[in-house]
């Protein structure tokens, strides 16, 4: 069994709590980030893990990386596709920047990542590929046509992944956050938190070490029978 995982926008949120937990469990994690340099070299200084600068949104960058990565320590065995970003407006005020960012980012990196990691898995036989989708893309949100269609188109991607994938030893999953405490939710206006707050069943933001004990559950070799699932882990907002 391959341990060596890359996590993408790894050194931030989400992302950053399961850099932490994979890395505490002996596997040993690449944190990807694309912007804040400064962070993330703290966050590698402070947690002893290793990170790596490149635009996921770029297929060359991600080819030219997973090949520096492969022959630095070896093929990544554990892909989580975690880097998103929002650029929230409603439709008739969204440009088409915000449009274009969010699909490349949330979407598009998903090709660019998984169709250069999948050869070396497919050689050894084994692979475990997490996507973090997110509530918005099952339920929509106000605001988020490009973010829900990314999340969502995530979905289909995975299942049919999963399908081409299952016979070689890889699982293909997505774990679909809810309101999760962030930087990215912080962002949001504090009386139109307050009011999806009030909406969620738990009536509390998640925690992101919620996430990463189910994500770190899923690279396990133990996990090799679940492909093509989603996990929802949105205190009850969405239940499916
Ligand atoms: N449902 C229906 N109507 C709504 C609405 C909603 N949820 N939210 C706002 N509106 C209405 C308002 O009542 C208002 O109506 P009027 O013009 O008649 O008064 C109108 O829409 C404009 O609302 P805003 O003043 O909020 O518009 P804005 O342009 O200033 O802001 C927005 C728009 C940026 C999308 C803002 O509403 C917002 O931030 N919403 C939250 C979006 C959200 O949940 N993002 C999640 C980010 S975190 C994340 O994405 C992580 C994850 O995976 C969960």
């Amino acid at each position: 069994m391959n341990k060596i995982a890359l996590v993408t926008g790894g050194t931030r949120g989400i992302g950053a709590s399961i850099s932490k937990k994979l890395s505490s469990n002996g596997i040993k994690v690449i944190a990807n980030f694309t912007s804040d340099e400064n962070s993330a070299d703290k966050f590698s200084t402070v947690n002893n893990i290793d990170v790596v600068k490149f635009d996921v949104s770029s297929f060359d960058e991600c080819k030219e990386n997973v090949e520096i990565i492969k022959k630095k320590y070896g093929s990544i065995g554990i892909l989580i596709n975690n880097a998103g970003i929002t650029r929230d407006a409603a439709i008739h005020k969204m440009n088409v920047s915000q449009w274009q960012e969010v699909i490349n980012v949330n979407l598009n990196s998903a090709f660019n990542l998984v169709s250069n990691v999948i050869e070396s898995m497919r050689e050894n036989g084994f692979g475990r590929i997490i996507h973090i989708s997110s509530v918005n893309g099952q339920k929509g949100q106000f605001g988020q046509t490009n973010y829900a269609a990314s999340k969502a188109a995530i979905f289909g991607f995975s299942k049919s992944l999963a399908l081409e994938v299952a016979s070689k030893g890889i699982t293909s999953n997505v774990v679909a956050p809810g309101y999760i405490n962030t930087e990215m939710v912080a962002a949001i206006r504090e009386d139109i938190l307050k009011s999806i707050i009030d909406t969620i069943p738990g009536k509390r933001l998640g925690n992101p070490d919620e996430i990463a004990d189910i994500v770190y559950f899923l690279t396990l070799k133990n996990s090799g029978y679940i492909n093509g699932a989603t996990f929802s882990i949105n205190g009850g907002l969405r239940m499916d």
